[in-house]
């Protein structure tokens, strides 16, 4: 990595550390090389080897891989995220994603996690962040939690039933306000209450709620 962004690196990593949300923390980060942004977040975020699973992870739901920052990018563009969404990431591992939304945008940002040590390591990254915050467990029994978010990001935490299950959790979230979901390489099942929004990309998708008159714009 070129010697200014790692300097820039270590500035913005003191400001965290300090419990200061860099207000050019985007302008940073777009000034790195794109081939170099995930290097970058790390450094900043202190984050080292890839962590391992543990025991707890279910059948039918994906091991802990964080999500490249550009697909992260897309979608924070994409769906937008705004300072007054509550980002919620389903499946949160470390919390880079949590974390990397919230100093984009300065949304909070709550990261839903089923394996015990990643949530201790997560809030550990986001101990003097005050809008992050992360609870453990399966994330399609965590209704109050999810009953926050404006936005929801999964980057493929699990398929199948869960995917279902967790859309049933989300429904009647989305009677009281709109709400986006992002996935990442994760195609949903049919949902009656939901629109695709097309051509957003090959990884991404942005799916938008029309059960509530929508404070985005769009048609209930
Ligand atoms: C592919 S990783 C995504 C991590 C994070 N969202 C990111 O982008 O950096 C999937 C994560 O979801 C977690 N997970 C899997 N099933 C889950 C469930 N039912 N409830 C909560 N978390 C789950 C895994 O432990 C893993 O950390």
């Amino acid at each position: 990595m070129d010697e200014s962004h790692r300097k820039s690196a270590e500035r913005v990593r003191s400001e965290i550390e300090r419990g200061v949300r860099p207000p050019s923390f985007r302008d940073a980060l777009m000034a790195v090389p794109a081939s170099e942004r995930d290097a970058w977040v790390d450094r900043v975020l202190g984050l080292g080897e890839l962590p391992s699973d543990g025991p707890d992870l279910p059948s039918g739901c994906v091991p802990y891989l964080p999500c490249p920052v550009d697909a992260l990018l897309r979608a924070v563009d994409h769906a937008p995220v705004r300072a007054s969404d509550v980002f919620v990431d389903v499946g949160s591992g470390v919390g880079r994603a949590a974390v990397l939304v919230h100093l984009l945008t300065g949304a909070r940002a709550v990261g839903l996690e089923i394996q015990p040590r990643f949530v201790v390591a997560a809030r550990e990254l986001a101990a003097r962040l005050s809008r992050v915050s992360f609870a453990e467990g399966d994330a399609v029994d965590l209704a109050e939690r999810l009953g926050v978010g404006s936005v929801f990001f999964l980057y493929c935490p699990f398929g199948g039933e869960r995917v279902t299950k967790l859309l049933s959790a989300l429904e009647p979230i989305a009677r009281t306000k709109a709400i986006t979901i992002c996935c990442i390489d994760l195609p949903l099942p049919p949902c009656s209450w939901l629109v695709l929004e097309p051509s957003v990309g090959p990884d991404l998708a942005i799916h938008r709620s029309t059960l509530h008159l929508s404070d985005r714009g769009l048609p209930a």
